[in-house]
């Protein structure tokens, strides 16, 4: 099996913040130099900097807002993300969905700074969407089970293989990524079988009182 792509995303938890976030990123990075496996985290914006300088992982923003330098208080400037490290962004997570046009700006933004653009989708009509927009990655999460315990991979694989025939169907250079309830090595075999190039997670790695070792089982079927 080609190493997956693991995209840890801390959200806004109080146990993926400062220290928290450290010990994450510190595990990630030993898991991923043993396995081979890329791993990488989304961290909260105030963390995108230390995060990208102290270590060898990706980084990725949790959003971006397609504005450009000027006056918009309150926003996250694409340009910012960039210079903070990151070497990517989630565009339309669940958590903080956007229009359709603006997750085609914001995609636009990311390719002209050169940052990897992952955009989260609902359903296999979205992702085929999405993938119009040409990002690098659609990464199709049903809603209704992030944060539940329970794997799409193993709940609803069906979604998992609509979603990859939809992207292929529209654009096959853009590549897809599973999420919501992923937890365990089946589950990124499942993901990795049914035509996904990784995980997109959060709280089997983030709340776990060992994520060092939620990782390494994660990367252990690979
Ligand atoms: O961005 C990842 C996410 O929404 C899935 O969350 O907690 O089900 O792994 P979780």
């Amino acid at each position: 099996m080609v190493s997956p792509f693991i995209l840890v995303n801390l959200k806004t938890y109080k146990e993926g913040m400062g220290s928290n976030a450290h010990r994450i990123a510190a595990a990630a990075e030993t898991v991923a130099r043993e396995s081979g496996a890329v791993i990488g985290i989304a961290p909260a914006f105030t963390e995108l900097h230390p995060m990208s300088h102290h270590y060898a992982i990706p980084v990725f923003a949790q959003h971006i807002d397609a504005i450009t330098p000027g006056a918009h208080t309150g926003h996250i400037l694409p340009e910012a993300v960039r210079s903070a490290g990151a070497r990517g962004t989630l565009i339309n997570h669940s958590e903080r969905r956007l229009t359709l046009a603006d997750i085609g700006a914001c995609v636009e933004a990311a390719r002209r700074l050169h940052l990897e653009s992952v955009v989260c989708t609902n359903n296999d009509a979205t992702s085929a969407a999405a993938a119009a927009l040409k990002p690098d990655y659609v990464a199709i999460e049903p809603p209704e089970l992030i944060g539940s315990g329970v794997s799409v991979s193993k709940a609803d694989p069906g979604i998992i293989e609509r979603s990859v025939n939809a992207v292929r169907a529209v654009n096959p250079d853009v590549k897809v990524l599973t999420g919501a309830g992923i937890q365990s090595g089946e589950c990124v075999r499942i993901a990795v079988d049914l035509g996904t190039c990784g995980v997109l997670l959060a709280s089997s790695v983030v709340k776990a009182e060992n994520p060092e070792a939620v990782l390494r089982d994660l990367v252990s079927l690979i």
